[in-house]
């Protein structure tokens, strides 16, 4: 596994709830491999080792809400104790030791995530999804050949807007960035409203301002929010990533609108594949792959105040994985 204590102690997100049916599938999380199923009980995660013979348990079968292993057919209860053996003769007891190491696992924002540590802290909060008036379309999985910090950090940053997604989120002719704050009110961090110069925010073919509030959640979680304020309406996008390992990634999205789009879902999704096409080929070729968190270490810009914010929060924070 890969350590790094402040992780360890998150939720990370694992998979879309969407993911986990009657099947259990499997999840790298961090370098450890994990079974995650479904039981009549929720969602449950478990290392995906059996201690008989070290088969895979994801590639077993959900029976009466136990994980039965593909190989022998033991079957574990989502405690993750083994509550059945076939082999055994009857009468005969079953081994203490036979037991499978579960992790603390929930269902939330319509996305699966493991707590390694078993601290179970409060999961962040995401007011669109509570709230009625928003449309919500879960987006992802993207893989991606980065550490999670610098998929983070592309998320946050304004100036490549009008460069990566020049003719979609920003015009040439706009490239400047006025200059913005970036607040810390106890638990959150967050920005002014940016203004974005953007060929055709709203659909209707006409150019305008459109304006930007990021926030950053937690360490591989940030957000930002889009308002029109000729039409009145908003848009939140929240991105969250998984490191598989040591050198990929996988990202996730909730996109939020409270107005009527007139977009399908999949012309939704569609949009972000095209605009995360874009930033993909840099973020997986920038160096250092780390994120430096020494802030005379590259060189930032009024503009990038977010970014900075977001290496401070790291480093403040602790955390290793994908940081230098
Ligand atoms: Fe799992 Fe034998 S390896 S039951
Ligand atoms: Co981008």
């Amino acid at each position: 596994m890969v350590e790094d204590q402040v992780l360890l102690e998150d939720w990370i997100v694992a998979c879309r709830s969407e993911d986990v049916q009657e099947k259990p599938i499997q999840v790298v999380l961090m370098g450890e491999r994990l079974a995650i199923f479904r039981n009549s009980k929720g969602v449950h995660a478990f290392k995906d080792l059996c201690i008989h013979r070290g088969a895979a348990l994801s590639l077993g079968e959900v029976k009466n809400d136990c994980l039965v292993c593909p190989y022998h057919a033991w079957e574990y209860d989502d405690s993750g104790a083994c509550v059945h053996i076939p082999q055994l003769p009857e009468g005969r007891a079953i081994p203490k030791k036979a037991k499978a190491s579960s992790y603390s696992c929930i269902e939330k924002y319509g996305l699966i995530w493991v707590n390694f540590a078993g601290n179970e802290p409060e999961i962040f909060d995401y007011k669109p999804m509570a709230d009625n008036s928003y449309h919500n379309v879960i987006w992802g999985p993207q893989e991606v050949v980065a550490k999670p910090p610098r998929i983070i950090e592309n998320f946050l940053d304004v100036g490549h807007l009008a460069v990566v997604h020049v003719g979609a989120l920003g015009t040439e002719t706009h490239r400047e960035v006025m200059d913005y704050k970036v607040t810390k009110d106890g638990d959150r961090i967050f920005s002014d409203e940016i203004a974005i110069f953007q060929p055709d925010p709203d659909g209707s073919g006409i150019p305008k301002y459109v304006y930007y509030t990021y926030e950053i959640h937690r360490p591989f979680t940030v957000s930002f929010t889009k308002r029109d304020k000729e039409n009145d309406t908003l848009m939140t996008i929240l991105l969250t990533v998984r490191p598989i390992d040591g050198e990929r990634s996988v990202a996730y999205g909730i996109l939020s609108f409270n107005y009527e789009t007139g977009l399908s879902d999949e012309a939704i999704i569609k949009f972000q594949d095209e605009i995360f096409a874009q930033d993909k080929p840099i973020v997986e070729n920038q160096k250092p792959e780390e994120l430096p968190l020494d802030l005379q270490v590259e060189l930032s810009l009024v503009c990038d105040r977010m970014s900075i914010a977001y290496r401070q929060y790291l480093k403040e924070l602790g955390v290793e994985l994908g940081t230098a």
